[in-house]
């Protein structure tokens, strides 16, 4: 059905095509969490010598834990969004007290660390430590609404909560980590906003939003 071959040829489309980025040398949870953090609201390419930096700087839970906060600051001058950086070294911390400075496999725990939200907490469970749980961003919507050509306003969150609950029946078993990340991937490099790769979409064939012509109309989203 549209459903399965969505997600095996999405996988596939990923394995082949996927972007060779210093976030995906390896699994390590710290790793990832730090490289979602930055990507919230931060480009791919930009984010790319904050993150070298950063891990170079502060390579463990522990170490940005320890830092001087002014460091960590300083290390995060030009990304913008400095609350992001200050939550960071508030859930190192909470690592380091709570779990022994080992972030733990566990969605409820990981989703208590200051500054990780439902998308995080769900990269990191999937990414790292690849548990079928749904990491759905403004990108993945975007993809989503217009395969399965729904019309829901994506500004509401109803809309969030209806397309987690499809993302995760669409996880392949036990390939979580790089299926969340080809949504992600899909979103950046094809089903971009604006004019639409089509025509080198793995999935095309089945895109219903793309055989109603809606392709370029959806995702809905009101208000600014
Ligand atoms: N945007 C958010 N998370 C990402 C990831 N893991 N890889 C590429 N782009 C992303």
């Amino acid at each position: 059905d549209a459903k399965t071959y969505f997600s095996t040829e999405l996988l596939a489309w990923y394995r082949l095509q996927k972007r060779d980025l210093p976030w995906r040398q390896n699994q390590d949870p710290y790793r990832v969490w730090v490289s979602e953090i930055m990507l919230q609201q931060t480009r791919v390419d930009t984010v790319i010598p904050y993150y070298q930096a950063f891990m170079a700087q502060f390579p463990s839970v522990q170490a940005l834990a320890e830092a001087p906060e002014e460091e960590v600051l300083k290390r995060w001058e030009g990304l913008g969004y400095y609350s992001r950086a200050r939550n960071l070294q508030a859930g190192a911390k909470m690592v380091m007290e709570q779990y022994g400075g080992v972030i733990p496999d566990s969605h409820e725990a990981v989703s208590g660390l200051r500054g990780v939200g439902p998308y995080t907490s769900g990269a990191i469970m999937s990414i790292a430590f690849n548990r079928p749980y749904p990491a759905v961003d403004g990108n993945v919507m975007r993809v989503l609404s217009r395969y399965f050509c729904l019309e829901d306003d994506i500004a509401k969150p109803a809309t969030r909560v209806g397309i987690e609950k499809l993302a995760v029946t669409l996880i392949p078993e036990g390939a979580a980590g790089d299926f969340n990340q080809a949504l992600m991937e899909l979103g950046a490099l094809v089903c971009t906003p604006k004019s639409p790769g089509c025509l080198t979409c793995p999935v095309m064939e089945h895109c219903a939003g793309r055989i109603a012509g809606k392709e370029t109309v959806l995702p809905i989203k009101t208000k600014a």
